[in-house]
């Protein structure tokens, strides 16, 4: 199976990401921009949505008029904690769409990723989902959290990132390749403590103003 990476190439997602990724950035307005561009990219990422017609009724006549399938919602799959910024985007385009957290930590001594939380829809194996986590650096907590919901079995998984390191995307590529995956950009290599370089730094952190 050959495995799909999309790479957002809109002049307003690199426009915005390269604004995210200057340090002197603030909070507030990189909090801004990650919202917004997680709306552009949901925007990409649903393009194949199923619609189906519906008639209605105009101030003028009555047409047959699309909308999306009668297909059960979409459920967007937060990594905590940074996937809350791409979550509240998404959440702003597809309000209608259920939610599910998954916490992951690496053990600093094992470098094992341990699940600390897991909740999603009772119902998820009747749904296409979308996992998101702004970084893909290593790809392992990518992989962990994709294990995880497959063990529960949902229609379909995209993941959706903002960046994402080529050696990250061999890694989850590597043991998920029917999960497509969705970025605006892809950056040239990780650091000795695993930070996407140039990428933005923590997102977690510059999120959260946690730093
Ligand atoms: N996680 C981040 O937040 N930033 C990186 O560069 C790598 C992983």
């Amino acid at each position: 199976m050959s495995a799909e990476v999309h790479i957002i190439r809109h002049p307003l997602v690199q426009h915005k990401l390269t604004l995210m990724r200057r340090a002197e950035t603030s909070t507030a307005k990189f909090r801004a921009l990650l919202k917004e561009i997680s709306m552009l990219l949901a925007y990409e990422v649903t393009r194949d949505l199923p619609v189906k017609r519906e008639k209605i009724r105009t101030p003028l006549a009555i047409m047959e008029a699309p909308v999306l399938a009668p297909n059960k919602k979409l459920v967007v799959v937060s990594i905590m904690r940074a996937g809350q910024g791409i979550l509240d985007g998404i959440l702003e385009l597809i309000p209608s769409a259920r939610v599910g957290h998954i916490g992951l930590y690496r053990d600093p001594r094992t470098l094992a990723v341990i699940e600390y939380y897991c909740k999603v829809p009772h119902d998820i194996v009747d749904r296409d989902v979308l996992v998101v986590d702004p970084m893909i650096a290593t790809g392992s907590t990518a992989i962990a959290a994709v294990n995880r919901l497959k063990q529960v079995g949902p229609r379909s998984i995209r993941f959706v990132c903002l960046l994402a390191a080529s050696e990250g995307i061999q890694q989850f590529h590597s043991q998920h390749a029917d999960v497509p995956l969705y970025t605006a950009a892809v950056d040239e290599y990780l650091d000795d403590n695993g930070y996407i370089v140039p990428g933005l730094g923590d997102a977690g952190d510059r999120l959260f103003g946690t730093s």
